[in-house]
């Protein structure tokens, strides 16, 4: 089975207006129907929130029954133990994705407090990130099963 959680934090539900010289000129609404027609064979559920603690919530929420969680905390990365305590206090492995590259931003940005906690990262590569990490889950699960 796939069944994965794909999480994105503040301000990216402004994807296709913001910055889109960095963050590309797709909503997100746009790309995960594409994503849902290239993945028929994975469940695909969605959270996006401006607030941190639906964030830590859905984490929580996806401890079960889910095969991955593809999470963009966005600019919680730098600043959000709740978030990094979350991914600790659960077993599904989480595949952080950022659509820029932070390391090569400012350097606030190059602070993670979930890297160390997350099975890989995936940043700089636009949205193909989240189509590179779901196949990850969908690949491992054709393993598992
Ligand atoms: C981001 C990078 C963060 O630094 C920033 O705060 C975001 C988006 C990215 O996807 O490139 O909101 O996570």
């Amino acid at each position: 089975m796939c069944k994965i959680m794909i999480i994105n934090g503040p301000n990216l539900n402004l994807l296709g207006s913001r910055q889109p010289e960095i963050y590309g000129s797709q909503g997100f609404d746009a790309y995960l129907s594409e994503l849902r027609d290239k993945y028929p064979n994975c469940e695909l559920h969605y959270l996006q929130s401006n607030h941190e603690g639906d964030l830590v919530e859905a984490i929580q929420a996806a401890n079960e029954g889910f095969s991955g969680i593809v999470l963009n905390p966005a600019a919680y990365t730098h600043t959000s133990v709740a978030i990094a305590d979350a991914i600790l206090a659960i077993q599904t492995p989480v595949i952080e994705v950022h659509i820029s590259n932070p390391k090569a931003r400012e350097p606030f940005r190059h602070v993670s407090y979930v890297e160390a906690y997350v099975i890989g990262t995936i940043s700089g590569l636009g949205l193909k990130g989240y189509e590179l990490a779901v196949g990850f889950f969908a690949e491992e699960g054709r393993k598992g099963s």
